[in-house]
């Protein structure tokens, strides 16, 4: 379907043309005075000069061309030539009935979709998931399930780090702690066994204590980094004791990523591309690309119109060993080799901005992509405590995702328990989906690359621009609904009718803007698009609400159009919160 705003601009460009001027004075905006009009077109001003006429006498001319326009009514001239216009009512009514009988609801479908790959989440295998990774999880959901609804292929990739530092950590750790055991006899050849020495419990213990130690003795440092080096040069009983972290974290980390309702479709890592990095190395410098600075091998990746210094891109280290920019890079390779995206897209937050700007570069100059691959890299701001700093716990330390995610349920369930409505498990199961709607609003609602402040008051509060007074709203609309089938009348075949008060057409105007904001927040990878447009939403469909007598009116017709108005509004708004990786219960 086309988008409203062009429907409306189409007709005033006739208008222009049947009034002898140039067709394309005639684009119309959103009225900026709402109070006056819905829409305006300053064409008129513009061709003033162009037709050496004074405006006024332009604007009335295409005025007067739109008197019978069944597109827009009230089309009036005002001085100095603005030309102020509402939308004819059976128009928007027949627009929104086409809305209606759309899978999509009026948004177009591709001719040619493409193909992105979307690399998000990011967190590290036996760290713990802290408020950092969050983002990267909440904001990449999102848009991977845009792209989706927008109809191109998307393929998720969660990129463990899995194969640094940590790992070596852990190992040496645990090698104080147990000497004995067989991983660590070089001179084992038997299988090993099939249960990891450790929980998942002492595992988020050890990842912290090994951390610390490394940090004050020097000698416990170089244990780790030969530990690392030993696990990724392929010794066995190092292999086996990291397939034993890795099930453990991984089955953990999946289900912490399915309470929040983020679900990826590849579970790869930066241990899967170790293999192909001596190659890779190898080929960037037989093609003249890779040369030794100071014994590390660096791909130069300045350009003259740089404005800030750029540093080479680091391949190898001078002891061989391979580095963050190596991963991102052998990663790149595999992916165009194993999906030949046309697009790739990364979230980290945007401190990683220069890391970046350096591998991408790196893979074009070194043609490990196509030209017309896009590489997208969305870096977000920071999340803030209340005092204005990155959010830590009372005690300081980093908030860890499973504690915050704890803290706003309970607050949640303390809200759902309040009015004393529901049995305890209903407000428990409610709580948390109310909870994660708080969440994830307060952040995707943001423009991702702002640091924002997470307020679990404001967040939580079922009024205002909040995941909890949207899924409130809805629940409303379900329940009108609800009752007004076992009223025993139908929803099959009741037809959105034109409006009848302001308020019914504000409501609908604001539905009629869907396709439009969702191209626009596919192209922009905006999920704050959606955000605005259901607020905006929302806050019409209760003002209709509170003015209008829906389930008491009684003229059927006119309620069977209302309630038509209301179905449509609630898949819409069904439609973008799914998108944004959250739902809608059925009471709260
Ligand atoms: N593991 C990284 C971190 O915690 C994020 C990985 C992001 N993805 C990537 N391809 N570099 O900072």
């Amino acid at each position: 379907m086309k988008k409203i705003l062009d429907l409306i601009s189409l007709q005033m460009q006739q208008a222009f043309e049947a009034a002898g001027y140039d067709a394309n004075l005639g684009k119309v905006t959103l009225s900026n005075r709402p109070d006056l009009c819905e829409y305006q077109c300053n064409g008129a001003m513009a061709g003033a000069k162009l037709y050496k006429k004074a405006p006024i006498m332009i604007a009335n001319d295409v005025a007067a061309k739109l008197a019978d326009s069944k597109v827009v009514e009230n089309v009036t001239a005002v001085a100095p030539g603005f030309l102020n216009m509402d939308l004819n009512k059976e128009f928007l009514a027949q627009f929104l009935r086409e809305m209606a009988a759309d899978e999509k609801f009026g948004l177009e479908m591709p001719q040619s979709p493409k193909k992105l790959m979307i690399d998000y989440g990011g967190p590290n295998v036996a760290k713990p998931l802290h408020v950092g990774h969050l983002r990267s999880a909440i904001i990449g959901e999102s848009i991977k399930r845009i792209v989706r609804y927008a109809g191109h292929e998307i393929i998720g990739d969660i990129h463990l780090g899995d194969w640094g530092l940590q790992m070596g950590l852990i190992i040496t750790e645990l090698q104080e702690r147990q000497p004995d055991l067989v991983y660590f006899d070089e001179s084992y050849e038997g299988d090993y066994p099939a249960e990891a020495p450790f929980t998942l419990a002492e595992l988020e213990e050890i990842y912290p204590t090994a951390s610390g130690k490394s940090k004050e003795d020097e000698a416990y440092k170089e244990k780790a980094l030969e530990a690392t080096f030993k696990l990724q040069s392929g010794v066995r009983g190092y292999r086996a004791l990291w397939n034993h972290i890795m099930a453990i974290s991984v089955a953990d980390l999946k289900k912490n990523y399915a309470n929040l309702n983020v679900e990826f479709d590849l579970w790869k890592g930066e241990s899967d591309v170790h293999d192909i990095i001596p190659a890779m190395a190898q080929k960037m410098k037989d093609d003249g690309y890779a040369y030794m600075s100071e014994g590390a091998l660096v791909v130069d990746v300045k350009e003259e119109t740089d404005t800030k210094e750029i540093p080479p891109c680091m391949i190898l280290k001078s002891d061989g060993a391979a580095l963050y920019t190596t991963t991102d890079l052998a990663t790149i390779k595999e992916r165009m080799e194993e999906y030949n995206p046309d697009k790739l897209i990364y979230l980290t937050d945007k401190r990683q901005s220069l890391h970046f700007e350096q591998v991408f570069r790196c893979a074009r100059k070194t043609k490990l992509v196509s030209p017309e691959t896009e590489l997208m890299h969305i870096g977000f701001g920071t999340m803030n405590g209340k005092d204005g700093k990155p959010f830590k716990t009372r005690d300081g330390g980093v908030m860890r995702l499973e504690h915050l995610l704890a803290d706003i349920n309970a607050e949640m369930l303390r809200k759902m328990t309040e009015g004393g409505k529901m049995d305890a498990a209903e407000a428990e199961e409610t709580a948390k989906i109310v909870a994660l709607s708080a969440v994830k609003y307060g952040d995707l609602s943001n423009q991702a690359s702002k640091d924002y402040v997470f307020d679990i008051d404001r967040f939580t509060s079922f009024e205002g621009d909040t995941g909890p007074y949207i899924l409130y709203t809805i629940v409303r609309i379900k329940s009108i609904l609800t009752k007004y089938v076992q009223g025993g009348a139908s929803l099959d075949g009741i037809q959105i009718q034109a409006p009848l008060t302001k308020h019914q057409k504000d409501l609908m105007i604001e539905i009629s803007k869907f396709n439009a904001m969702m191209e626009g927040a596919y192209e922009e990878c905006a999920p704050h698009k959606i955000c605005a447009y259901i607020y905006d939403l929302c806050n019409a469909f209760n003002s209709f609400y509170h003015e209008t007598k829906i389930l008491a009116e009684e003229d059927e017709s006119k309620k069977a159009s209302f309630i038509a108005l209301l179905v449509l509004c609630k898949e819409i708004l069904e439609a973008c919160i799914d998108v944004l990786g959250f739902e809608a219960p059925e009471r709260m």
